[in-house]
């Protein structure tokens, strides 16, 4: 793919000017993607298992050395500040924190209170997510997600967590984007526990909102404040003429969910018609403690969908269809206007005037490094893009007070293990060394002051 195949050849790259005073740029990460696991008194999470399962994941890799963030996490906060970035969007590590889900590792907690004076330090905002995943294998043990009680020992964790750093993070997010937590991984099976069941899925799916409100109320509770909540969106088109149910129920089941049981304390009848029997018991009289008032969304984006009823196939019986736009390395199709159309939907159908954060965009690419550089020319046009569209949706009414490029680093993708490169700074898994991608300098000469 050339740049030339972006909607507009070479979008103008956003200044820190065009946007509003105070609007803040920064880059996010993920502990298991970038720490490395199995030191520091850190318990095994189910990515381990999951991972040590032939054929989950690419290569059968896992976070254990990762990008040794746990070792040079100076070095990476440097390079943070050196991109006249603002903020930082990092994940604790519940199995760190907790090896066993329940008891405190102090070597955990210290490894976090260091990395956020190291933030501060720098002129760095610390934003915090608090579930990226990690769940201590503990917990899976006794059902994960579809264990009603690990939404409430969330809520432990989460305050224990917030007791030692909450008073110099920013932004606290709960949890990073519940679909991926819950249908991603218990009804498709692509990501840690790897369920195919329909009895897990509507489990975890509740159980993954309920933790959020669980551990919002605990929070609040203890004077905590700007605590939000990390939702995934993708825009949803048909297929074809005549798809509007295979579009309403994708939508229903990616996007309306997770937004309006926050927002409005429902979920769409389209998914409980499908998920009916198999939700938890009383399920009902959790939906106050969900929709609790948030004071912040985190919107992730990266792509959009297209869909069309697959006939005779169960429920949701949706397909996917490949889309005719220039994709990534992950397939994924290029399509900025979808984030401009998601900020717009988010404020006008669902939390008015709420900030809004975009807390992850960005994009995987073939990366190499060639005398010392990485020409990623193609990376610098997606951010120009997506800052563009962000730009577009503030024009238009959207209270978006921060964005934040996925990936500060190369890193562990989940599924794809190494082998999908979303960092402004490129990786060397064999020698650990860091190099700033082009993109890396573009964004930089963007947003410094
Ligand atoms: C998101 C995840 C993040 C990363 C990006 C590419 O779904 O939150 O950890 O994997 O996708």
């Amino acid at each position: 793919m050339s740049d030339a195949t972006f909607t507009e050849p070479n979008p103008a790259m956003p200044r820190r000017s065009d946007f509003p005073k105070g609007f803040v740029f920064g880059a996010a990460t993920a502990a298991y993607q970038i720490e490395g696991h199995g030191f520091g008194g850190a318990g095994p999470c189910h990515w381990d298992s999951f991972a040590a399962t032939g054929r989950n994941v690419a290569g059968n890799e896992d976070g254990a050395r990762a990008c040794e963030h746990y070792l040079r996490w100076a070095e990476d906060l440097d390079l943070i500040r050196d991109a006249g970035l603002d903020a930082y969007r990092f994940s604790t590590s519940w199995a760190r924190v907790m090896p066993d889900g329940v008891t405190v590792n102090p070597e955990g907690l210290d490894f976090y209170d260091r990395l956020v004076d190291g933030m501060i330090e720098r002129g760095l905002t610390p934003y915090l997510t608090l579930y990226h995943w990690d769940l201590p294998s503990a917990l899976a043990d006794k059902g994960g997600w579809a264990n009603r009680e690990t939404a409430e020992a969330f809520a432990e964790y989460a305050a224990v967590v917030m007791d030692r750093i909450g008073d110099r993070v920013a932004r606290t997010a709960t949890i990073n984007e519940p679909w991926c937590v819950s249908w991603l991984s218990h009804y498709e099976g692509h990501h840690a526990p790897g369920l195919r069941d329909i009895r897990a899925t509507a489990r975890s799916m509740h159980h993954i909102q309920l933790a959020h409100g669980l551990a919002l109320a605990r929070l609040r509770a203890a004077g905590h404040r700007n605590l939000g909540i990390v939702l995934n969106f993708s825009e949803i088109l048909p297929a074809g003429p005549g798809e509007e149910a295979a579009v309403d129920l994708s939508d229903a089941i990616s996007n309306r969910w997770f937004i309006e049981s926050v927002a409005r304390g429902t979920y769409p009848q389209v998914v409980l018609d499908g998920l009916g029997g198999h939700m938890p018991q009383g399920w009902e009289a959790d939906m106050p403690t969900i929709a609790a008032p948030l004071d912040w969304l985190g919107v992730n984006y990266y792509t959009r969908a297209i869909v069309s009823h697959d006939k005779g196939a169960a429920w949701p019986a949706t397909r996917a269809h490949e889309g005719p736009l220039p994709k990534t390395q992950m397939g994924w199709e290029i399509y900025p206007q979808g984030l401009r159309n998601l900020l717009v939907r988010m404020a006008r159908d669902y939390v008015g005037d709420l900030p809004i954060v975009v807390t992850e965009n960005g994009m995987a690419w073939d990366d190499h490094v060639q005398d010392g550089q990485v020409a990623d020319a193609v990376r610098r046009n997606y951010i120009a893009a997506h800052l563009g569209a962000a730009r577009q949706a503030i024009a238009e009414g959207a209270n978006l007070q921060g964005f934040f490029y996925w990936s500060l680093l190369d890193n562990y993708e989940w599924a794809f293990g190494y082998a999908r490169r979303f960092g402004l700074v490129h990786v060397d898994f064999d020698t650990m060394k860091r190099t700033p991608k082009a993109s890396y300098h573009a964004l930089k000469a963007a947003v410094s002051r």
